[in-house]
């Protein structure tokens, strides 16, 4: 595993590690997916993305140098400092930042949900309601790209995280075309050097109804 999803207290110093990593795989398929759609004109024109628990945003700064419109959430205060104070976003950009935990945040449709690392750290009693919230979003043609965590995790059983096995997984794309699916299991550290067995649902999917 080299992701780098981990729990820590103290996000600001998490982010400071992260933030100049690459975008996520899955943001990159999805946004090759886009990008073999698109035959005539730009990729991004008009396009625009939710980037749900965008961190310091890695994945949100790849979507702003393809000049996507991003509406990038997160709870922490820090986060969306330390996104909107970067020195490597592009001069023209059009990015929202909102401090909001997802059950309480609000965002319009979108052509992508983007969420690297960060649905599990919900509590399972606020993910279905959430879930829905980002299905029922997405535009016609529009994609999600996520990490979800599986039951073999280190972390598996911790309060306020959520965890799907591969049916509950199939169970939850019901309705959206799954376009990549890749099942990670690896023992290696965490950003922090801690030890920890990584049990990792690497997904994109596509809303494929008209
Ligand atoms: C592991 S980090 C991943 C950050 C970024 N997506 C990346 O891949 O670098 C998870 C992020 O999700 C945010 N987060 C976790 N639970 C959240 C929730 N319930 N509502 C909003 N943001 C949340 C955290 O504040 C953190 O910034």
């Amino acid at each position: 595993m080299t992701e780098d999803a981990e729990l820590p207290r103290d996000w600001a110093a998490y982010y400071d590690k992260t933030g100049a990593r690459p975008p996520c795989e899955t943001l990159l398929f999805a946004l090759d997916r886009f990008g073999s759609e698109s035959m005539a004109g730009p990729v991004s024109e008009g396009r625009f993305a939710v980037d749900l628990g965008c961190g310091s945003g890695r994945d949100t700064i790849e979507l702003l140098r393809r000049g996507w419109r991003v509406l990038a959430i997160d709870a922490e205060p820090a986060a969306i400092d330390k996104l909107t104070t970067r020195n490597d976003l592009p001069v023209a950009r059009d990015l929202t930042g909102q401090v909001a935990p997802f059950e309480a945040a609000e965002w319009p449709r979108c052509d992508l949900v983007n969420s690297s690392f960060a649905l599990p750290l919900m509590a399972p009693r606020d993910f279905d309601a959430v879930w829905r919230r980002i299905a029922g979003s997405l535009n016609p043609g529009g994609r999600i790209a996520c990490q979800l965590y599986g039951p073999r995790d280190s972390w598996a059983g911790r309060a306020g995280m959520t965890f799907h096995d591969r049916a509950a997984v199939d169970a939850l794309f019901e309705g959206l075309e799954i376009e990549m699916l890749r099942e990670e299991e690896d023992d290696s550290t965490t950003p922090r050097g801690k030890p920890k067995h990584w049990h990792v649902f690497h997904i994109v999917a596509r809303n494929s109804a008209n």
